[in-house]
């Protein structure tokens, strides 16, 4: 069967999309966003002009994300790493992009039904950048369609070192016996309000997890494409689901599963 087209997709978009089979869409796509330095050298430009561009890139893919009814997409804004092995002035320069593109894209957030939410040790951020954030998600809070996730002072092992910590405090407070399960800890990873994972995008060609959603990518597809950020699109978003669809999801087995199947929630 194909999908009929949603409204407001752009050409390339809308004939992308008619390729697509409904019964294997996914339910939640994060993508490492990688590049934008490289981007802004090849232009022999400043690499914060790599960032700006970046924003466009933000704008675009979500904004088709919203269009396509996906669920769920988490965008890897900030990394623990970022904060120690980046000079001041560049950190300072993202944080401000951060607060400024929460503010400007709250208009198109509201059109579009999308329900902002963070990940991450963000509660370490400067108080101005925190103080947009939290508006940014109490402003959002009554939306029902996409759930847009930013990854912030994001570390995969820091999630799941938080994990047990939430779980044996909790324990603790109500002194009850405790036992740590996989199902336990995926109820206090950061994200516990999220689909599974199906598909795990990273631009600009590197072929690693940096330290993104180490315990959610368990089982998920991994698409590596060689556009640097500011390049990507909603376009490109749809060429990796296209190329999602193709692959045999086995889970750990030996059948394919179907992918409509695969969830619980
Ligand atoms: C990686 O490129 C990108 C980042 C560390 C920052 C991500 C920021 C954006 C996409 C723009 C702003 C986003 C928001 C949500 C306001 P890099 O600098 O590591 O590139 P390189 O590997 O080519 O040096």
């Amino acid at each position: 069967m194909r999908a009929s087209i949603p409204a407001g997709l752009g050409h390339k978009e809308a004939e992308l999309y008619s390729r697509l089979d409904p019964a294997r869409f996914p339910r939640h796509i994060a993508i490492i966003m990688d590049g934008n330095g490289r981007w802004a050298k090849r232009r022999h430009l400043p690499r914060i002009a790599g960032h700006r561009s970046g924003v466009f890139a933000v704008r675009n893919t979500v904004q088709c994300a919203s269009r396509i009814g996906l669920p769920a997409l988490t965008l890897y804004a900030f990394s623990v790493e970022n904060w120690l092995r980046r000079p001041k002035s560049e950190t300072s320069f993202l944080m401000g992009l951060l607060r400024r593109y929460l503010k400007i894209e709250m208009s198109a957030f509201q059109e579009n039904n999308v329900r902002v939410q963070f990940i991450g040790r963000w509660r370490e951020l400067p108080q101005e950048v925190q103080d947009r954030m939290d508006w940014a998600i109490a402003e959002t809070a009554h939306n029902t369609g996409l759930i847009l996730t930013f990854a912030i002072n994001y570390g995969g092992r820091s999630e799941i070192v938080d994990a047990v910590k939430a779980i044996v405090n909790k324990s603790r407070s109500n002194g009850a016996h405790f036992e740590i399960d996989e199902e336990k800890i995926d109820q206090n990873l950061y994200t516990s309000h999220l689909p599974e994972l199906d598909l795990l995008i990273r631009t600009s060609g590197e072929m690693r997890l940096s330290n993104f959603l180490l315990w959610q990518a368990a089982y998920s597809e991994i698409y590596v494409t060689e556009s640097l950020w500011p390049d990507f699109s909603g376009v490109k978003l749809l060429e990796a689901i296209a190329e999602f669809q193709k692959r045999e999801r086995r889970f750990g087995g030996i059948e394919t599963v179907p992918h409509s199947t695969v969830h619980t929630a």
